[in-house]
């Protein structure tokens, strides 16, 4: 019989393994001193929130370093209320008004999963293999929304199963989550011919369902992987550049209160610019804080 300590050791150490390939994937591959540096680290003098310093507790099999004061946006850190795009949220486009009707029926999740496979308004359909709708549990606290499926995903018929899911399983793994952990959509539900880049009419025909998805699973914080998703759910600005790191507070219909939303870049965009990794780690950092502070300890 496998006892909790050996439980305990087991999961540290599938912890510290995984947090070891992270690094491998950041491209630290060769150990330079006896003693880890935290660069992330606040001037010492720094006040130090009580969830910042929780997240270092020598306890934790994680351990990341406190996030950088960097990745918070806006005056004194806060959040940026936002609301999802109107050119899109409030299209005209027949498919759009025809999606927002459809969606705002829909009362369990059994309900939107069959109502987005009957959905005829996006083209995409026609070309795609399978409908993709979501990977992971609607139950937990994290929802990650991408792009749309690529080749693979619409062979499988599920979300982030090529290179750039296994990427973002070893993101996530690197802050103690897995697919349990979380639930993963995309803001397209078919494959775009070629994996170019949705169209607005698209994003606007599938959004009323990513919407109501939202508000049906009501996950205590949203990430928004890469620029389409943060171009279909946050108000016109910035690219992904410039937005990945930021807080958002975003209203959905259908919820009383807002949802803490953090943009990140996309993990296909990190296989194809390493050199990014860096300030996505940062990202994932600010994201497991989030967490530790708004789950309670068990
Ligand atoms: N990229 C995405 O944005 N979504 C997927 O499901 C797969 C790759």
């Amino acid at each position: 019989m496998v006892n909790t300590d050996d439980q305990m050791v087991e999961a540290e150490r599938a912890a510290a393994l995984a947090l070891l390939r992270w690094y491998i994937e950041m491209g630290a591959d060769e150990a330079i001193g006896e003693e880890p540096v935290n660069r992330f680290a606040p001037p010492a003098m720094a006040p130090r929130s009580p969830a910042a310093s929780n997240v270092n507790d020598a306890a934790s099999p994680i351990t990341p370093p406190p996030v950088p004061e960097a990745t918070e946006p806006g005056p004194a850190g806060r959040a940026v209320a936002a609301t999802p795009p109107a050119a899109f949220a409030q299209s005209a486009g027949e498919a759009a008004q025809s999606a927002r009707a459809i969606a705002a029926r829909l009362d369990d999740l059994a309900a939107l999963e069959a109502a987005i496979a009957n959905f005829e308004g996006c083209a995409l359909k026609r070309t795609a293999t399978n409908t993709v709708i979501a990977d992971g549990n609607p139950a937990a606290p994290v929802m990650i929304i991408g792009e749309a499926p690529g080749a693979d995903e619409d062979r499988i018929g599920r979300p982030f199963v090529g290179r750039a899911g296994q990427l973002l399983d070893r993101m996530l793994a690197a802050i103690g989550l897995d697919r349990s952990g979380v639930l993963i959509t995309n803001v397209i539900y078919w494959r775009p011919p070629g994996n170019r880049t949705p169209t607005a009419d698209e994003i606007a025909a599938c959004l009323p369902f990513v919407l109501r998805h939202i508000a049906l699973v009501r996950p205590k914080v949203l990430v928004l992987a890469g620029g389409t998703a943060a171009r279909a759910l946050l108000p016109p600005g910035p690219g992904i550049t410039r937005l990945r790191g930021r807080w958002f507070d975003l209203a959905i219909p259908g919820l009383d209160q807002p949802i803490p939303t953090l943009p990140m870049f996309h993990p296909a965009f990190l296989l194809r610019a390493p050199e990014r990794k860096r300030e996505a780690w940062r990202d994932l950092l600010a994201l497991r804080a989030r967490l530790d502070e708004l789950l309670p300890v068990t």
